[in-house]
């Protein structure tokens, strides 16, 4: 992996800075950006309805763009990858049309994996004492549930769950699992037919796709069962004044005009991270996080992946990120990083996140050490 020719792709990254702060929203290469300049400038239609041929052209794109995405995720059919505007939206579409009353949820969900389940009875599964998953209690418990719908890894720490297992066990007891990727589709290789995933949902702009781009996957039989959530254009085939026909898969679920821009541009983001191999970038993340000295600093949860979070005892973690980026251009995120749940369960008011991707580099981490080091002797 060629870290110094991918940087040249991300214009943004000529201004100096070093941005660790990819797990709220990626940067994009100018690949991606120029396929989203390419709608606008050359077939700036409508799909799926009018047969001219700028609407022909946007129809290929977008269906070439699902195509794109079923086979990254290694899906069975396009009609299983249904256009949302983020993981949240996914996640919304699936406890909307959710029939039964309970669900289990780890104790690090982020709150689009939380709040939308409040409705329902929910269990939360603890982790281990040194955050990991606790499969024994999970196996334990599960069959008291209709669906498990969990973090596959962590936006808090960066922690995976081991979903192989879970979803093996989910099914031994009938019970249908669904990940929120948020955070682990674009930091690594999945696919769902090999895993028997159940539902699926991550969002474009934490893969270097367009903001206000994302995917819900369900497995086809799933889908067909599933209530629609936002209904009205593009979702019917036919309509009286009191009555509709539904759309068939994947439409009945993307109404109105979509955000066609953002689907093409996400399809480009596809193939850019396909290109330079899913595996090799979650290497390098590795390698990064790795080299993160965290001596001294007080870590937040199991630490693992693309993820630092820690605090600098003595220092407000909003300070934290406030000083980074006044003295080093350095960019990370500080608060409790939509895991309030977590945080108000563990007493810990908020803290300092620098999270990584596959265009920074073991120099860039280098400042981050320095910097905190003079952070360190100042207390
Ligand atoms: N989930 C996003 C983050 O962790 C917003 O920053």
């Amino acid at each position: 992996m060629n870290v110094d020719k991918i940087r040249e792709d991300f214009s943004v990254l000529n201004k100096g800075i070093r941005y660790f702060d990819s797990a709220c929203m990626s940067l994009r290469p100018k690949q991606v950006v120029n396929k989203i300049t390419e709608y606008y400038n050359e077939y700036p239609a409508c799909a799926g309805r009018s047969t001219h041929k700028l609407g022909n052209m946007v129809s290929d794109e977008v269906n070439s763009s699902r195509r794109l995405i079923k086979n990254f995720i290694g899906a069975k059919k396009d009609s299983e990858i249904i256009f949302t505007k983020n993981a949240t939206e996914g996640i919304n579409l699936l406890a909307n049309s959710f029939n039964g009353e309970k669900v289990l949820l780890t104790d690090r969900e982020h709150n689009s994996n939380l709040v939308p389940w409040q409705k329902f009875k929910q269990g939360i599964l603890r982790s281990n004492e040194d955050y990991s998953f606790n499969l024994e209690k999970f196996s334990e418990g599960v069959r008291n549930y209709e669906l498990v719908s969990f973090v596959a890894t962590s936006n808090l720490d960066g922690y995976t769950l081991p979903i192989k297992e879970i979803v093996k066990i989910a099914h031994e007891n009938n019970v249908k699992v669904h990940l929120d990727g948020a955070q682990h589709v674009p930091h690594n290789e999945i696919n769902v037919k090999k895993l028997d995933l159940d539902y699926l949902s991550f969002s474009g702009h934490k893969m270097l796709g367009p903001s206000g781009t994302g995917v819900f996957y369900a497995k086809e039989e799933l889908l067909k069962n599933m209530k629609q959530f936002i209904i009205g254009g593009e979702t019917v085939i036919n309509s009286t004044y009191n009555d509709f026909v539904m759309e068939k898969l994947p439409h009945k679920f993307e109404g109105g005009l979509q955000n066609y821009a953002g689907i093409i541009g996400l399809g480009a983001a596809v193939k850019y991270l396909s290109k330079i191999g899913m595996s090799d970038i979650h290497d390098h993340e590795i390698k990064l996080r790795n080299a993160v000295d965290v001596s001294g600093l007080k870590l937040i949860g199991n630490n693992s992946g693309s993820i630092a979070n820690f605090n600098v005892p003595g220092v407000n973690y909003h300070e934290v990120a406030t000083i980074l980026d006044t003295s080093d251009n350095i960019m990370i995120r500080s608060g409790r990083h939509c895991v309030h749940s977590w945080y108000n369960a563990q007493n810990i008011e908020g803290s300092a996140r620098a999270s990584f991707y596959l265009y920074n580099t073991l120099d860039e981490v280098q400042v981050l050490n320095e910097a905190l080091n003079k952070l360190k002797k100042l207390m």
